[in-house]
């Protein structure tokens, strides 16, 4: 490992050394076992306090996986988790809950993560009830502060889900667990489903926060567009790895790794006029997490494959001062002339 990994030589706040998660694999009665999937594969992070990360990659590609072991609420099966330099995992769910609290989660379904039968002021509630975080008058006042903070009125302790829009509900989410006064929070889609003009302001309010209370994020999207807004870094996830990571201006205007590309590619209007030799070459659908080929697990879709890529994973090297990318061909690609 070596420094892109590592969030430029900041302190670090949460650090993910070597995680796996397998999910999902059982034997049946009669007939073949079902392999477990492999989510995550070996990731290592680390998020430097006040920094937002963004975490990309294609559907399935494991982030909420990534973000729910980071949370405590998903056992890793190898590697370990550290919250300020302190091991957190091996614990026990209760425990492993209770040394993160300074790490929230706001759901990839707001609305669906949201109890339909109470009032949004009960729901606000909850949380701070539960935690014990003050007497009924304390918590009443401290619920409005926090509706005002987020851009809604009072009024809507009134109100429940269903009445609510999609950024409103956005907003709920992240009153709910703001209240809570993480350190570090995962934003697991924050503006999907929304359409544009409400993304930016709920893009707005999320830096707007951060700025205001001193957070951490860890931003979870598809949306490269929305990453390269508002992420310090970024890593590229590819069923299960980091592919790669660095600085979130440098991996935009000089990917290196040809699925960066590809996402790239995907998203033309962050480079405008800036072609990439091989940025738009993707060869078929992902390959089934269950059964990965050997080797880098991108090589059956890459132009620049070779058959060593089938030999080993590659290993996340530096591509720069603090950009690191898995791939061993990523010298070569610039120059590589595109003839497919
Ligand atoms: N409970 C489970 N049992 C078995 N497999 C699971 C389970 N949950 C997730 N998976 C699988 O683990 C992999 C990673 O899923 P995950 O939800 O982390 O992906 P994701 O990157 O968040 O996707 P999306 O962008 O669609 O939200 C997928 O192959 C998924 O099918
Ligand atoms: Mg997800």
């Amino acid at each position: 490992m070596t420094t892109g990994a590592r969030a430029g030589g900041t302190a670090s706040i949460l650090e993910a050394r070597d995680l796996e998660v397998l999910l999902g694999g059982r034997q049946r009665f009669l007939g073949t076992a079902v392999p477990p999937v492999r989510a995550v594969a070996g990731v290592s992070l680390t998020l430097a306090a006040g920094e937002t990360l963004g975490l990309v990659g294609e559907s399935g590609c494991g982030k909420t996986t990534l973000g729910r072991v980071l949370l405590g609420i998903q056992r890793e099966s190898a590697g370990e988790v550290l919250l300020d330099g302190r091991i957190v995992s091996g614990m026990d769910r209760a425990d492993a809950r209770k040394s993160r609290n300074a790490i929230q989660y706001v759901h990839q379904d707001a609305g669906a993560a949201l109890d339909p039968w109470w009032s949004i002021g009960g729901i606000l509630d909850e949380g701070l009830r539960v935690h014990g975080l003050g007497d009924a008058v304390a918590r009443h006042e401290r619920i409005d502060r926090m509706l005002g903070a987020v851009g809604l009125d009072a009024s809507f302790r009134l109100r429940y889900v269903h009445e609510l829009s999609g950024g409103q509900l956005r907003r709920v989410a992240l009153a709910r667990i703001l209240l809570l006064e993480p350190r570090i929070v995962i934003l697991d889609e924050p503006t999907s489903g929304l359409d544009l003009s409400v993304q930016a302001t709920v893009l707005r309010l999320i830096q707007d926060l951060k700025a205001r209370l001193g957070l951490t994020y860890l931003l979870i999207s598809h949306d490269l567009s929305v990453v390269q807004r508002i992420c310090d870094r970024v890593a590229i996830m590819y069923l299960g790895r980091i592919v790669e990571i660095g600085p979130a201006a440098q991996v935009f205007a000089a990917p290196r790794h040809p699925y960066t590309r590809t996402l790239l590619a995907a998203a033309p209007r962050l480079v405008p006029g800036h072609e990439m030799p091989g940025a738009n070459l993707i060869i078929g659908d992902p390959p089934s997490a269950r059964h990965l080929p050997p080797g880098c697990a991108f090589h059956p879709r890459c132009a620049f494959g070779e058959s060593k890529c089938t030999e080993a994973v590659p290993r996340l090297e530096a591509a720069g001062a603090v950009h690191e990318v898995a791939c061993r061909r990523w010298r070569a690609i610039d120059v590589v002339p595109v003839s497919i």
